[in-house]
Parts: structure tokens; sequence; C-alpha cells
């Protein structure tokens, strides 16, 4: 993995065959000299990852998935996709843990059993923990984030695999962001859990949560973070483009 800033865009179930080309114009950006500080990573919905992958070669962007099954084997599992798979078709990346997944049933301990099958096929993992609302209101953002990494990272050795990505619920999509200060408080104390438990000090945590091109110049001064992951925004390249260009320069 890199040292680099991260912009990792989840375009969640949006786009078809003609949003491949739109990536074009941040595949051009991503080669001017300026911009080489920038990692950024797709992840397409699953129908579209083989169209990314053939896109995205030859050049400094990385393709993702969105979820994998936590069975590496072939299998009866109507509907999934095994980490195997995805690793074969050239992805070097899943999201595993996202919220929008987690409120589907998705448990800490099948979190689990993904992320390792993801790293057993050498994927890198972007890990999503954040509280909802009910938590926050109720004060236990920082119980539920050591239980989300305590839980979901059970056994995992290979944490230099892991980006922890730092949503909380409340602000996905909603346009609503925590205060800089608020948010470096609770990186640091994520950093904090991860040191205790893993004696990682070089974790990698990037914030997602309603980043667009106006907030951008506000979070891109946290340098407790190591970029970005990005839903809404990301689906429009101009708007994606903005974002990269306004945390760069
Ligand atoms: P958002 O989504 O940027 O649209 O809030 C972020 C995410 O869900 O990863």
């Amino acid at each position: 993995m890199t040292n680099k800033i991260l912009f990792i865009a989840n375009w969640k179930m949006f786009g078809d065959l003609n949003s491949v080309k739109s990536i074009q114009s941040v595949i051009n950006l991503s080669k001017k000299k300026n911009y080489k500080n920038a990692k950024i990573i797709y992840c397409p919905p699953y129908t579209l990852l083989n169209n990314f992958v053939i896109k995205t070669r030859k050049t400094n962007l990385d393709v993702g998935a969105q979820n994998c099954h936590y069975e590496i084997n072939n299998g009866p599992f109507t509907g999934s996709i095994s980490s195997t798979m995805i690793k074969k078709l050239g992805a070097k990346y899943v999201i595993i843990g996202h919220s929008e997944n987690r409120s589907n049933g998705e448990t800490n301990n099948l979190i689990n059993k993904k992320i390792h099958s993801a790293i057993l096929n050498n994927l890198n993992v972007i890990f999503c923990i954040g509280e909802n609302l009910f938590e926050k209101k109720n004060k236990k953002t920082n119980k539920i984030l050591k239980k989300q990494i305590g839980m979901g990272l059970k056994k995992i050795k290979k944490i230099d695999k892991i980006i922890f990505a730092y949503e909380p619920v409340w602000s996905i999509g909603t346009g609503k962001v925590l205060k800089n200060k608020e948010l470096i408080k609770q990186v640091i104390i994520i950093k904090n859990i991860i040191e205790n438990k893993f004696k990682n000090q070089k974790a990698k945590i990037i914030y997602g949560g309603s980043v667009n091109n106006q907030n951008i110049n506000n979070l891109k001064q946290i340098n407790e973070i190591n970029g970005f992951l990005i839903g809404g925004a990301s689906q429009n390249s101009k708007k994606f483009i903005d974002i990269i260009k306004k945390t760069i320069n």
C-alpha cells in the first residue's frame, strides 16, 4: 500500500456501461505530475468491475469491489461474489462492513469472516466503521467503534492490508459532517484503539460521509486522515476531480 492521499470512489448501486467512459477525465488528471500523490480507487457495482479493470489498465488507478462473500471457494451462494473472483478479475481492493450492508443484517462476525477471506486472497480491505445517530446521541460512539474494530478484525494479522474508513452513519448521504475538531478527536480515538489492539501506529484512516467539493477545503486540513471514501460526489467526474484538485493543491 502507498503513503499517498486516498480518494476512494464508492459508486454504490449506480452506473451503467455508459458511465465507464466518464472516468477518462479522472484518468487524465491522475497522469499529471502534480497528482502523483493522489491514489484513486474506483469501487463500481459488480456489473462494471471488469470494465473498470480494463479501463484503468496501465494507469495509476486501482479498482475495488463493494463487498464479497466470506467463502473463498465456489459454492451455492446465489447472488454472491467471492473475494477469489474479485482477485482473479484484477481488482485489488474490497469494501467490507459498509453501514448500508450492516443495516441489512451484516454482523461484526460476518464482516470478520469476509475480511479473513479477502486477506487470504491478498486484497486490500476498506473496512468501514462508524456509529449511527442513536448511538451517537447515547454517547456510545467509542464503545461501538471499539466493538466493530475488535470483532471485525478478530485474528487478523496483516493489519497493513486494512484501510480504516470512519463513516458516521448519520453523515452518509445527508450533507452533515462533524466539525473538524470533533472529527480529529474521533480519529485519534480510533488510532488509539488500533494501536492498543495491534501495536500498529501506521494504520491508514480515511473519512467518509457527505464529502463534497465544498466541504473538502475544510476536511483536507485534517492531517490525521489519509484520504476519503466518497459516495455521491464521486459518481460525477467533474465533482470528483474538483475534490481531488482542492485536496492536492
Ligand atoms: P456519501 O457516501 O459520500 O454519498 O455520503 C459515502 C459512503 O457511503 O461511502
